[in-house]
């Protein structure tokens, strides 16, 4: 039997998140520069991409560059940047095929304008398809996310728009980058590191957290398919009891 053929399609998880990590620690092993270990990775996006797609997930969240990774040498962040682009180039017809909505999460004006602009058109191009939606976290990090979504609902009070009472967790959802996005299911990181690294801290509140040792350039859709897995064996109490949990109580 096939491993896909293990996973329960009653129980697919509506939002995977994904850290994409070890792109680097891949090319060093193979005694390559970095930014070789970027271009591979470019296959795991797809096959991951895809195999979301096909199982029927609604959301996928890739964390691509973060906040922090702007400190990276120059060198670095040019390829990342331009490997984007030509990513996006060669995958629009990936997106089409597959019926993806492409989608950002981050802070795009800090991004070099050509970027933005292919971006931008990428998000056009697909925003009539309506299977999966395909977040890129790009110039994300989650501190940058909720400093924002705290300024903005202060300015709002302060201009008399919103009245301080009815500021509460879903209120203050809807000033997240991820507003209409439902809270990750499950979040995957490759390379074995045991860290959320500034990612999605207050949608992963009650998320299955999975890690794999697997660098991401050599993930294939073998490795969701066997995330899934070990994610559909796990029971999500939400802070109740067992029994509470089984009978699926609304939250
Ligand atoms: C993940 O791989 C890609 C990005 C963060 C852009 P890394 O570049 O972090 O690879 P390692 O972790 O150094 O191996
Ligand atoms: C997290 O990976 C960011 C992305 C995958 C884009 P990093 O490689 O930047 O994280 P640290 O530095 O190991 O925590
Ligand atoms: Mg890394």
């Amino acid at each position: 039997m096939a491993l896909k053929d293990n996973i329960d399609r009653n129980k697919i998880p509506v939002h995977v998140a994904v850290i994409m990590d070890g792109n680097g620690r891949w090319a060093k092993q193979k005694g390559k520069e970095r930014v070789v270990g970027h271009q591979h990775g470019v296959k795991a996006v797809r096959e991951v991409t895809e195999a979301a797609a096909e199982l029927g997930v609604k959301y996928l969240t890739l964390f691509a560059f973060s906040t922090e990774n702007w400190q990276r040498p120059t060198d670095e962040v040019n390829a990342l940047m331009s490997l984007l682009v030509t990513t996006l180039n060669a995958e629009i017809s990936t997106l089409m095929e597959n019926n993806i909505k492409l989608q950002t999460i981050g802070d795009l004006t800090i991004m070099p304008g050509q970027v933005r602009k292919k971006l931008m058109k990428t998000i056009d191009q697909t925003a009539a398809n309506n299977g999966m939606t395909l977040i890129l976290a790009l110039s994300y990090s989650a501190r940058w996310e909720i400093t924002n979504a705290a300024r903005e609902i202060a300015r709002n009070v302060l201009d008399g728009k919103l009245d301080v009472d009815r500021i509460d967790k879903n209120l203050f959802s809807e000033y997240l980058q991820t507003k209409n996005i439902p809270d990750p299911d499950i979040l995957v990181r490759t390379s074995g590191e045991y860290r959320i690294s500034n990612f999605l801290l207050w949608q992963i509140a009650y998320t299955e957290l999975y890690f794999t040792k697997k660098l991401w350039p050599d993930i294939r859709k073998q490795d969701l398919y066997e995330a899934i897995i070990d994610y559909q064996r796990r029971e999500r109490r939400f802070g109740r009891i067992n029994e509470q949990s089984r009978m699926n109580v609304d939250r």
